[in-house]
């Protein structure tokens, strides 16, 4: 069988601070194909940002993944050495932030930004990294590119930063890139313009996306599959048509049932009744079963495993036990 682009297994980060340790990314399976989108939906809190940063080995204290691995054609980059993981995300592993501005240094110009990667990891000099820059910048619709190789982050609107962002990540043709909810601080006539850039230049260059979206039409028109967390932990997996034709675990079922159209864009995922628990105190069993419709007996005593259904869907609830 073909070596999968990324493979994550048992993925754990917990933080440890005075109330105790939480799990925020609770033993985290998945794997994605070169080319592939995987969206990665849930409520605020569910873990998305810091399942994002995990696979990269950014986590900072007082953060830390506990167990697992990120397996990056064939190599875990949480057991390499920094020197080397620094290498593949400046290179083959790219990631955009949820928030540009704390992505993108304040004291250093556009064009020097966008055409670091080029520099240090693809060895180009200072003027041939400045002309790829432009260009980049010129791909990505940033009105006067070559006027704005000289100005600073703060010189720019949000959506011209977040557009900055996308010719940062994608200067190499990346093999993967993390997209953490891109487009969420932007407005959102902007927001569409914005992903459907980003998706079309990562397909032109064969990457595969992670995409952290909140946004479920985002997903349907985009991904291939689709992973919903809960509570730090995949609830639902699988490809996304069988997804939206009948999803398998009631969190997902109440988060489609939520949506009257699957265009309701921007909307934030928080549609069924009850809040998500605190990861200081997490219900014992199922995290979702206090929220749960179908709730019966086991879910509150014991955690379900990810059950195998056909076509290559899991979820993670006692009601596929067979
Ligand atoms: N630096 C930190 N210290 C302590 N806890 C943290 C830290 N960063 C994240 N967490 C906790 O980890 C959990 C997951 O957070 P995360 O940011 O990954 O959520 P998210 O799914 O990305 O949410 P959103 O949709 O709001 O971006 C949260 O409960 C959060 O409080
Ligand atoms: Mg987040």
């Amino acid at each position: 069988m073909e070596q999968r682009l990324l493979q994550v297994e048992n993925l754990t980060t917990v933080f440890s601070g005075p109330a105790g340790a939480a799990v925020a990314v609770d033993s985290v399976d998945f794997a994605l194909d070169r080319g592939e989108v995987l969206a990665v939906v849930g409520e605020s809190g569910c873990g998305k940002t810091v399942l994002s940063l995990s696979i990269l080995g950014l986590v900072s204290p007082p953060g830390r993944v506990t167990a697992g691995r990120a397996l990056f054609d064939g190599r875990d980059i949480l057991a390499m050495a920094e020197r080397e993981r620094r290498a593949i995300r400046g290179r083959r592993a790219s990631m955009i932030f949820q928030e540009p501005m704390t992505a993108l240094n304040p004291v250093l110009t556009i064009g020097d930004q966008v055409g670091e990667p080029l520099r240090v990891h693809a060895g180009a000099s200072q003027r041939e990294a400045l002309a790829a820059a432009e260009s980049m910048l010129t791909r990505v619709g940033l009105p006067e590119p070559g006027r704005r190789l000289s100005s600073y982050p703060h010189e720019l609107s949000g959506g011209q930063r977040q557009r900055v962002m996308i010719a940062m990540a994608l200067a190499l043709s990346p093999e993967l890139l993390i997209a953490d909810e891109p487009t969420t601080a932007l407005d959102v006539t902007v927001q569409g313009q914005i992903l459907e850039l980003m998706l079309n230049l990562a397909r032109d260059a064969g990457t595969a996306i992670l995409l952290v979206t909140h946004n479920l039409g985002v997903v349907a028109q985009t991904a291939d599959a689709v992973a919903v967390m809960y509570s730090g932990r995949v609830v639902e997996y699988g490809p996304v048509a069988a997804f939206f034709a009948g999803p398998a675990h009631p969190y997902s079922q109440g988060l489609l049932a939520s949506l009257p159209r699957l265009e309701d864009r921007g909307r934030r995922l928080s549609p069924i009744p009850g809040t998500v628990p605190s990861l200081h105190d997490l219900p014992a069993g199922c995290h979702f079963h206090p929220r749960c419709p179908r709730v019966f007996e086991p879910c509150s005593r014991q955690t379900p495993p990810l059950f195998d259904l056909p076509g290559g869907r899991q979820a993670r609830c006692w009601l596929h036990a067979s």
